[in-house]
């Protein structure tokens, strides 16, 4: 029988209980740097070895980071729902925790692309990726990461997958940062909505939203409780 289907759109939150920092927070990640610098096609053009200095920061930060229950918690519920993940993030703790469909909005941490080439894609060994690492056909690779001002190519398939959840749930984003924050249009007019986040984003209206007011470790698992006593079919 077919499995109902879950979509999570996940954001930094749902990392800063593995020691990945939030963007927005007091101690945000962006540590004192114009976003603009490190994360655009103008600071790449501007200064590349700041903004590989950055990403290599961000790699050594994250190379050690453990799934937390947030993220085991959402792989598990596969076992009953078909899951779907859309994350803002570029870390990979959704995969480490054991889920299957993961779709990254804004990229991968762990890889590199051509800048001649967006289809040429290599894995970052270790953390470092530095001026002079090129691609098979010679041109300095980059960050895989999807920069302010740039195209969200996954943005069409969160749009399908969106349209089709049975149950939407958001955790751990500020719902800031568009597109991916636009993808609370599409969910269907049938589609439960559910939010985890001890901050509660401006915007949110809790007639639609089932809001749990608490971190991703509690919030999720408290969510899972839920979906357990449903008929999940
Ligand atoms: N559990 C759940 N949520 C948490 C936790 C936690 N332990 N700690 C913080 N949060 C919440 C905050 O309350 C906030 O609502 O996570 C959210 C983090 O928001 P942002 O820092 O704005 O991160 P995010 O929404 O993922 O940012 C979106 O912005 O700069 C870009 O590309 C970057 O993907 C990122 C995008």
């Amino acid at each position: 029988m077919k499995k109902k289907k879950i979509v999570v759109l996940t954001g930094a939150g749902i990392s800063a209980e593995s020691g990945i920092a939030t963007f927005r927070g007091s101690d945000g990640l962006w540590e004192g740097h114009d976003i603009m610098d490190v994360a655009s096609p103008e600071g790449w053009a501007k200064d590349r070895e700041l903004v590989l200095d950055f990403y290599n920061q961000r790699r050594r930060n994250g190379i050690n980071a453990k799934p937390n229950k947030g993220h085991i918690t959402l792989a598990a519920l596969e076992k009953y729902y078909d899951v779907e993940i859309i994350t803002q993030n570029v870390d990979h703790l959704h995969e480490l925790a054991g889920s299957t469909k993961v779709t990254h909005l804004h990229g991968k941490l762990f890889e590199s692309r051509s800048t001649l080439d967006p289809n040429l894609i290599y894995p970052v060994e270790g953390t470092e990726l530095n001026l002079g690492d090129k691609c098979e056909k010679g041109s300095q690779l980059r960050p895989n990461i999807v920069w302010f001002g740039e195209d969200v190519p996954m943005m069409e398939k969160a749009i399908t997958l969106t349209e089709e959840a049975d149950f939407f749930i958001i955790v751990g984003t500020s719902l800031q940062v568009y597109p991916a924050a636009g993808l609370l249009h599409y969910v269907p007019s049938h589609c439960k909505l559910f939010l985890v986040d001890p901050n509660v984003p401006k915007g949110i209206d809790p007639s639609k939203i089932k809001v749990i007011e608490a971190s991703a470790t509690q919030g999720v698992p408290e969510l899972m409780d839920y979906f357990m006593k449903i008929d999940h079919i």
